[in-house]
């Protein structure tokens, strides 16, 4: 597909920029990168770091699918960032709910899904994804340091962000039109095949309440399913995932 790339050297968020394309009418497809972000953000308020050598773009979609329906779309772009990255890992990436990108338990990768709809109608959606490529350990800000690594630790060959950034985007295009046409389902099941948050006990703690439990199964619209004290269901649609013993 034709596309419309915009590269700068420095950008405050690549999601903010595009989210502003995005509304003035940018067309789908359309992609934003930058080399390093001075205000580079992430899901539920929090900011992202985004020193060179990292891979940060947000791109446009204009998907035909209702808001209900676009849900799962976070787990449908992580499914796709596992996939791409998974030829350059040694140990291949499992996905924590609903979107983070893991190697061996620690954060390669981001994804901020935003969107925009009249009625029912999906207007916009931006997609951004923030892959931690050439960072050393050392480089990583020290508060997020035991939780997150890079491509260059974990990766067996060397990384070409430009190649990478091909390859997201082919798996991206190939997981939409999957989601497009065959519907959550099929990708529902790659989400679980690559999962590393079900059967685990989870503390999710949302914006009015936390709910601690066992993620026993992402559900239809990409829900993730707790089962919590005296065997109750409980459907959780957003917050943040935390592991039960780090
Ligand atoms: C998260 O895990 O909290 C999501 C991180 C998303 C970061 C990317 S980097 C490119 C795009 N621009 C931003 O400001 N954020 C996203």
């Amino acid at each position: 597909q034709g596309r419309k790339i915009i590269s700068c050297r420095e950008m405050q968020s690549t999601q903010d920029h595009a989210k502003k394309l995005a509304i003035q009418g940018g067309s789908e497809g359309t992609i934003v990168v930058a080399e390093t972000q001075s205000a580079g953000r992430g899901r539920m308020g929090r900011s992202w770091a985004s020193p060179p050598g990292g891979l940060y773009f947000s791109v446009i979609l204009r998907p035909g699918i209702t808001l209900a329906g676009a849900a799962g779309l976070p787990l449908v772009a992580a499914v796709a960032l596992a996939r791409a990255i998974q030829p350059y890992t040694a140990v291949a990436p499992g996905l924590k709910w609903p979107n983070d990108v893991l190697i061996q338990k620690r954060k390669a990768a981001g994804i901020l899904v935003e969107m925009s709809a009249e009625m029912d109608r999906l207007d916009w959606v931006v997609i951004g994804i923030g892959v931690n490529v050439a960072a050393a350990s050392v480089q990583l800000p020290p508060e997020i340091r035991r939780t997150s690594t890079s491509l260059a630790i974990e990766s067996t060959r060397i990384v070409h962000r430009a190649q990478l950034l091909g390859d997201i985007l082919y798996e991206l295009e190939e997981a939409l039109d999957m989601f497009q046409t065959q519907g959550f389902e099929p990708l529902r099941k790659q989400w679980k095949e690559k999962s590393h948050t079900l059967g685990k006990h989870v503390t999710v703690v949302g914006s009015r309440q936390s709910i601690e439990g066992k993620a026993v199964d992402i559900d239809g619209s990409g829900a993730l399913v707790m089962e919590c004290a005296g065997g109750i269901r409980q459907r959780v649609t957003s917050g943040d995932l935390f592991f039960k013993g780090g």
